[in-house]
């Protein structure tokens, strides 16, 4: 199989972890049967840097000729810290996922045995858990219109959903939950926002088409707690944007870190690739961060773009050994951890590559 992949790495660790992800699929080709080329773009804080803009029109025009996006992440404490700026990395982010049309983002919460100790929550109740979450992209709060008044005292972002935008993540993610347990759990908060209420009445109506689904409705804030009190009780979970957002960076706790949950952003087009985690400020540029959410990435790629899943069975195998043999970055650590064998981000790498 031929590919041509484009490597985004943006900004922080995410420079320094899409190196991995990408070693990964320049491996898998070296291994035969398939040929990767690659291509490389700027986006986020180092695009500002370079041209003035978060998304160059360049790499707009290579995402939409590629045949899939390995993306590390975006973000710089200078923005963070000024809410003032006009001009911001996110809105790089933002502006491909609208232009590629990736307003599926799915994010599986798989969870290695060997990390059960690895999380704040206890192994008992995190044992057997596999969720898959549906997480809609491309509209809610995150895009709808945004105003400021000209005293700047107050301001607003309009939460607006279409039915049709409900209705395309919804299908998906029923037709994911009928290929897994064929349970399905809606996030929402219908009890007080209209979008959400809008969002509950498309999925009852497409419930229909899917009788051998059970669905079950769940606001936001029972679910954030139903979700460390029981995980196990979740198959898929569909849901908006900002919502999607927050449930997904409290579920990486469940498989012990930031670092190890992986996500790919689906729709009209091209396939994108993507840790969940951002450029963290905090271990940026100390060979600290775990590399595994990109290499993960790199197997949602081959999963889903590419339809190879031996290929993605071997990169999730590899990291299953790495584990087993005692090997972990200092996120994933925990006090049974052989010292010696606490990496960083380029060792860790490396033995992934090592046992590929
Ligand atoms: P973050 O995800 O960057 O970091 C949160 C915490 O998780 C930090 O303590 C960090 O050290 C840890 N962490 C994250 N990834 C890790 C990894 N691979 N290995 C080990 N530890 C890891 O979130 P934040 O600190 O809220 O945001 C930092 C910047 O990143 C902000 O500018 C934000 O806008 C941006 N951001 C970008 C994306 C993205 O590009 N998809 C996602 C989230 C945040
Ligand atoms: C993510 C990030 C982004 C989001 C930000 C950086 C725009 O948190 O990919 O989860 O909120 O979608
Ligand atoms: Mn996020």
């Amino acid at each position: 199989m031929k590919k041509h992949i484009l490597v985004i790495p943006g900004d922080g660790i995410g420079q320094e972890v899409t190196t991995w992800g990408k070693a990964v699929l320049e491996k898998i080709g070296q291994q035969g049967g398939h040929e990767f080329t690659f291509d490389e773009a700027l986006m986020g804080h180092a695009a500002i840097e370079a041209t003035g803009t978060p998304l160059p029109d360049e790499t707009l025009e290579k995402a939409k000729a590629s045949d899939a996006i390995l993306f590390g992440a975006i973000g710089h404490i200078k923005y963070d810290n000024d809410p003032t700026a006009k001009v911001r990395p996110e809105q790089g982010l933002l502006k491909i996922r609208k232009e590629l049309g990736l307003y599926a983002n799915l994010r599986p919460i798989m969870l290695f045995d060997e990390l059960l100790g690895a999380s704040s929550l206890k192994p008992e109740i995190l044992k057997g858990t596999d969720i898959l979450f549906f997480r809609e992209l491309t509209g809610d709060v995150y895009f709808g219109e945004k105003k400021r008044s000209d005293d700047r005292n107050t301001a607003s972002d309009l939460m607006i959903y279409h039915r049709y935008e409900v209705e395309r993540i919804a299908r998906k993610a029923f037709e994911a939950a009928q290929a897994r347990t064929k349970r399905l759990c809606s996030v929402d908060k219908a009890n007080v926002l209209e979008a959400s209420r809008l969002w509950r009445e498309v999925v009852q109506e497409l419930a229909k088409e899917y009788p051998d689904v059970e669905t079950e409705h769940m606001f936001i804030d029972n679910a954030a707690m139903q979700l460390v009190k029981n995980p196990k009780k979740f198959d898929v979970v569909l849901t908006a944007n900002l919502f999607g957002d927050i449930l997904t960076d409290e579920a990486s706790q469940i498989a012990g870190s930031m670092g190890m949950l992986a996500s790919a952003s689906v729709g009209d087009g091209t396939g994108f690739f993507e840790p969940i985690h951002g450029s963290a400020h905090d271990i940026a540029g100390q060979d600290k961060a775990n590399p595994l959410a990109s290499i993960l990435s790199v197997a949602l790629m081959f999963e889903i773009s590419f339809g190879l899943k031996e290929e993605a069975a071997r990169i999730t195998s590899a990291i299953d050994k790495v584990l087993k043999d005692g090997y972990r970055t200092a996120d994933i650590a925990d006090a049974a951890t052989d010292k010696s064998k606490i990496l960083g981000t380029t060792a860790m790498g490396q033995k992934v590559l090592e046992y590929l």
